[in-house]
């Protein structure tokens, strides 16, 4: 089975992958972290959140390179996006020629208030986050449902919207192993 777990940065994704990971038998890949594999090599970036503000052309040219790589591989959980914020609008994180090499057979779609991103945000210091309006993190959590259920459609997998709520990690861990059981 493949599954793709996506959810606007700071929603607690790597967390939640992280329990998951000592649970289950999948290989957990980070998709952002090929991509600054590929994109550290070619010395255009170097840390991972500078990769958002490359050029769009070279963001697509990196991640038809990323889904090359993780394509072939097999009993796996992509920690991805459904669409990234750049300076140019929305990129989509999974295009068709992405999911014609991922062909997921679950999304799932992790969720907190706009307030507690924006409070985890604002907390995490091992980043260069963003700062944003919760009027703006509504925005994005909007395009992810979107982003979702179209790659649903083309691709068939199944959509799961998982709350984290504050403090509420060890609930989410939970349902996400009784989803991929
Ligand atoms: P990525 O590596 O996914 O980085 P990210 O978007 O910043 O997401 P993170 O994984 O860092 O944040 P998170 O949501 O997992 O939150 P965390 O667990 O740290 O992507 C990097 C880049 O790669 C992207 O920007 C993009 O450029 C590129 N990329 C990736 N996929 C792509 C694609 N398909 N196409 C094109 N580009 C792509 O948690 C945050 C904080 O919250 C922590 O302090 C944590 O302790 C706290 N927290 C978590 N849960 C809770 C809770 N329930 N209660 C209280 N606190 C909590």
């Amino acid at each position: 089975m493949k599954i793709i777990v996506a959810g606007v940065p700071g929603v607690g994704k790597t967390t939640i992958m992280e329990e998951v990971a000592k649970r289950s038998n999948y290989k957990i890949v980070n998709y952002g972290t090929v991509m600054l594999d590929i994109a550290q090599k070619e010395g255009l970036v170097e840390h991972r959140d500078e990769m958002r503000k490359l050029p769009v052309d070279v963001q697509r040219r990196i991640q038809k390179e990323a889904a090359k790589r993780i394509g072939g591989m097999e009993n796996v959980i992509v920690d991805t996006h459904l669409t990234i914020k750049t300076p140019a609008g929305y990129l989509p994180g999974l295009p068709v020629w992405v999911l014609e090499r991922l062909k997921p057979d679950l999304i799932v779609v992790i969720e907190a208030t706009p307030q507690e991103i924006a409070g985890r945000r604002a907390k995490d210091e091992t980043r260069l986050r963003d700062s944003e309006s919760v009027k703006d993190i509504e925005e994005h959590l909007q395009a992810n449902r979107y982003a979702a259920f179209a790659c649903s459609v083309y691709s068939g997998a199944n959509v799961l919207i998982l709350e984290n709520n504050e403090g509420m990690v060890e609930e989410a861990v939970e349902k996400f192993l009784e989803a991929i059981k």
